[in-house]
C-alpha cells in the first residue's frame, strides 16, 4: 500500500471557514458539534467513546440489524457497479462492513468516506482498504452543513452514472434537524438508495427511554472526550461543571434531547483572535446535545423534506434503528 494517501478538502473545512465556525460557537454559546472531532487526541478519544457505548459495537443483534438493512440495500441495486457515500463517516465502521456485503456480491464499488474531520476520514479510508484497492476509495473533507455544492462535488468526483447507496449513520442526534434535512434531501436523487440511521429512545414511553439511556451519556469517557475543547482554549476542569440534562427541544416540538452543558463556577477569559470571549460564574455554554428519535419521529421528519422510508430495521434493544429510504 503507498504510504500517501490523497485526500479532497472543500472550502468548507479551510481554515477561515473553521475558525468563522469557532467563533460562532463561542458567540452563540453553543458548541458546534463538529469541534469535538476536530484534532487526532479528540479523534481517539472519541473512537474509544464508541468501542465502550454504541449498541452497533457491543450490541451483537444491533449489529445484526445494519447487516440485515445492508442485505436488503444490495439485494435491491441494479447493474455491477455502485458507488458507495459516506456521510459523516466517523471511523467507517459500518460503511466497511456494507462494503464487504458488496463485494461479497461481487459488484464493483468505489467509495467516498466524508466527514468534516481528516483524521476519521484517513480512519475510514483505512477500514475500506481492507475490502477495496486504494484507487477505489475517494476521501473527502466537507462541512455537511455548509458546502452548497455537495452535488456537484460528488458528480466530479464520480462523473460514471452508476447506482448510489449514501449512509448517514448516527449522524441526525447531533443536528438540528431542520438545519441538516434539507441539506441531505438535497443529495438524494431519484435512483439512489439512503441508508440513515438513528439512536433511539427504547420502549413505548418515550420520555421514560431517554431518561434511560442517559448513562450512555453522562459518564467519564464523554466528559473527558467534551472537555478536550474547552481545555484546548483554556478552561479548567476547576473552573465548572459539566452537567447532563434532558429537554424539549425547540419547545412544543415534541423532540427531546440530552444535552451537555458546562456551568462556569469562577469567571474565565477566552481569546481568540481579536476577540475575548468573557465568561462569568454562573453562566454556561452548550458543550453537546444528542436528539433522540422513535421509529415514527424518523418517519416524520424525512417526510417533510421528501424522503420516504421504504424499511426499517430496529436493534432488539430498542435503541438503534436503519431505515432504508428513497426520494418519495
Ligand atoms: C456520531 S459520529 C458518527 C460516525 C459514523 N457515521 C458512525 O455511525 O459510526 C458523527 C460524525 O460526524 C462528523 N461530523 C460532525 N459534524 C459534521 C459536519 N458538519 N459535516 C460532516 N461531518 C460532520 C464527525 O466528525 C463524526 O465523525
Amino acid at each position: 500500500m503507498s504510504s500517501i494517501a490523497k485526500v479532497l478538502i472543500h472550502a468548507s473545512q479551510f481554515p477561515d471557514a473553521v475558525r468563522r465556525d469557532l467563533l460562532e460557537s463561542l458567540r452563540h454559546r453553543q458548541v458546534n458539534h463538529k469541534f469535538h472531532y476536530d484534532s487526532l487526541k479528540q479523534t481517539q478519544k472519541w473512537l474509544a467513546l464508541h468501542r465502550a457505548y454504541s449498541p452497533s459495537r457491543n450490541d451483537p443483534r444491533c449489529g445484526d440489524s445494519y447487516d440485515a438493512a445492508f442485505a436488503a440495500t444490495v439485494a435491491q441495486l441494479a447493474g455491477p457497479t455502485t458507488l458507495l457515500v459516506g456521510l459523516g463517516c466517523g471511523g467507517g465502521q459500518k460503511d466497511a462492513r456494507l462494503l464487504r456485503q458488496l463485494a461479497e456480491h461481487r459488484r464493483q464499488v468505489s467509495y467516498v468516506p466524508c466527514d468534516v474531520s481528516t483524521a476519521m476520514v484517513l480512519v475510514a479510508r483505512d477500514a475500506a482498504l481492507t475490502v477495496l484497492p486504494e484507487q477505489d476509495v475517494f476521501p473527502l473533507v466537507c462541512d455537511l452543513l455548509t458546502t452548497g455544492d455537495l452535488p456537484a462535488v460528488l458528480d466530479q468526483l464520480h462523473p460514471e452514472p452508476m447506482p448510489r447507496v449514501m449512509t448517514f449513520f448516527g449522524m441526525i442526534p447531533n443536528f438540528e434537524p431542520a438545519q441538516i434535512l434539507p441539506k441531505l434531501a438535497s443529495l438524494v436523487r431519484m435512483e439512489d438508495t439512503l441508508l440513515f440511521s438513528a439512536n433511539l429512545a427504547p420502549g413505548d414511553d418515550y420520555a421514560a427511554g431517554v431518561e434511560r439511556i442517559l448513562p450512555q451519556y453522562d459518564n467519564a469517557l464523554t466528559r473527558d472526550w467534551l472537555m478536550t475543547f474547552l481545555s484546548d482554549l483554556g478552561v479548567e476542569r476547576a473552573d465548572g461543571q459539566l452537567r447532563f440534562r434532558i429537554r424539549e427541544h425547540p419547545p412544543g416540538m415534541v423532540l427531546l434531547r440530552v444535552e451537555g452543558n458546562f456551568h462556569f463556577a469562577n469567571s474565565r477569559s477566552i481569546k481568540l483572535d481579536d476577540e475575548r470571549f468573557e465568561f462569568r460564574a454562573g453562566e454556561s455554554i452548550g458543550l453537546f446535545f444528542s436528539y433522540r428519535y422513535t421509529p415514527e419521529l424518523v418517519r416524520q421528519w424525512l417526510h417533510r423534506y421528501g424522503l420516504a422510508v421504504r424499511d426499517h430495521w430496529i436493534a432488539p434493544s430498542g435503541e438503534e434503528g436503519v431505515f432504508l429510504c428513497r426520494r418519495s
